[in-house]
């Protein structure tokens, strides 16, 4: 594996680095003030706050995904003694975890760069998995064989949401931050460019490649869906009919159809492949959004009503629309969710420890599973599943680890 190195493409580097090598703190105040600038250069102090609690060891592992623990720099045994202190273990969101006769193995692979905010792994038929690091602004390539990684940066200011694969296995990233989507060519290692033909389309999110080599993809917070030909490089874009419907998750039916869930609003969009007209599926409740779907093979939608904590099912047949409770609840805020074959897997995202639950498609029952990190602590978070080779492809953005998922009676 690579060695670990410091975070040294996210745009914050020059406060990060001044506030990690400036003088070690030893009292509470100075400690209280350190966590509030360090642990605020990334994410809000809001994440200590919201976390379960950890024990002074815990909290020392949590640190060490996120910040450079070298003693001379950071005084990390004070630090995490007094994150303990003032962050103990507590179940304020705690999840409900349904028993059943699956066992899951989780194969898990830590990434080098610190804090990268590592999401939407993706395998190939190769095997080799691709990952971005968002706020890294990175693009991964694990060899899950030999357990080796290679860290690309991606053209500056990128900040990338997400990765698909192309028919010969390229890794095509989402310019979160700069419009744009583009892809690593595997042949001669450069990247190539695509801008969005209009200013107002911000926010490439997820994409989905179609069997014609087309890349169909969301921009959640310009409402709109995007279509990318790679032979001729044109983008088409389309908005969707109700304002702030924040398109979000995106998946193709067996006709190829690409079909997208509304982060912002309760509905679901289907996208009109000749004419890139949209048309909007109302789903019930107006608490109702959905971050992401997945569809079976015969052609079943099923979504995650991360509004009101339900896994959803829309018969695009018949337009019937049924839902089910997860198990832990309405503020379980389900997240991620794929489809296997037998099952709907999909994640408790805003509980701690977070879950992994499996909704059984014959029986249409559920079990979850609690998920550890590689060193046995609970954090967050799932943001995007995809099923690889072998089980499913996970993350966890806090402790910067891609996992494979595999199960077994
Ligand atoms: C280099 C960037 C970076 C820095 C600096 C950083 N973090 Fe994080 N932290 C992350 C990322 C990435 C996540 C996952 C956020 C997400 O998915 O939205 C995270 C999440 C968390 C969480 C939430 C865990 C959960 O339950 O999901 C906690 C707690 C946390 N960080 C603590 C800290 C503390 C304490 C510090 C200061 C010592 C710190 N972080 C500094 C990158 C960072």
């Amino acid at each position: 594996m690579t060695q670990k190195h410091y975070f040294k493409n996210y745009a914050a580097l020059t406060s990060l680095s001044i506030l990690v090598f400036s003088p070690i703190p030893v009292n509470s105040n100075e400690l209280e003030q350190k966590v509030n600038q360090l642990c605020s250069t990334c994410h809000s102090v809001n994440n200590l706050e919201r976390s379960s609690g950890y024990s002074k060891e815990d909290w020392q592992s949590m640190l060490g995904y996120m910040v450079n623990l070298d003693p001379n720099t950071l005084n990390s045994d004070k630090l995490s003694g007094y994150l303990a202190d003032e962050y103990p273990i507590n179940n304020k969101r705690a999840s409900q975890v349904i028993n059943g006769d699956l066992t899951l193995k989780f194969n898990y692979w830590q990434v080098p760069t610190l804090g990268q905010r590592a999401r939407d792994p993706i395998q190939g038929s190769d095997g080799i998995i691709w990952w971005v690091g968002q706020w890294g602004n990175i693009l991964g390539r694990l060899d899950p064989v030999s357990g080796e990684m290679k860290e690309y940066t991606l053209p500056a200011g990128t900040y990338p949401h997400s990765v698909s694969l192309d028919r010969d296995l390229n890794p095509w990233f989402l310019g979160n931050k700069n419009g744009t989507v583009g892809y690593l060519d595997l042949n001669t290692e450069k990247f190539k460019v695509f801008s969005m033909p209009d200013e107002n389309a911000r926010d490439p999110h997820t994409g989905v490649f179609d069997n014609k080599g087309i890349f169909w993809f969301t921009l959640q917070h310009s409402n709109m869906v995007g279509k990318l030909d790679p032979v001729n490089g044109n983008i088409q874009l389309a908005s969707l009919p109700t304002k702030n419907s924040r398109p979000y998750g995106i998946k193709l039916d067996s006709t190829g159809t690409p079909w997208v869930s509304c982060n912002g609003s309760n509905c679901l969009i289907k996208i009109n492949t000749k004419s890139m007209e949209l048309e909007e599926i109302k789903l019930p409740g107006e608490q109702t959004h959905t971050r992401r779907l997945a569809i079976t093979d015969n052609d079943m939608i099923y979504y995650v009503n991360s509004g009101m904590g339900k896994l959803g099912r829309y018969n695009p047949k018949t337009g019937q629309i049924f839902e089910w409770d997860s198990p832990s609840g309405s503020k379980s805020h389900p997240y991620a969710i794929e489809y296997s074959g037998e099952a709907i897997w999909f994640n408790e995202s805003a509980k701690r420890p977070e879950t992994l639950v499996r909704f059984d498609l014959e029986t249409e029952t559920m079990q979850s599973w609690q998920i550890p990190s590689k060193e046995g602590v609970y954090s967050g978070l799932i943001r995007h599943m995809r099923m690889g080779n072998n089980g499913l492809i996970i993350h966890q953005t806090a402790t910067n680890q891609l996992a494979e998922i595999t199960w077994s009676k």
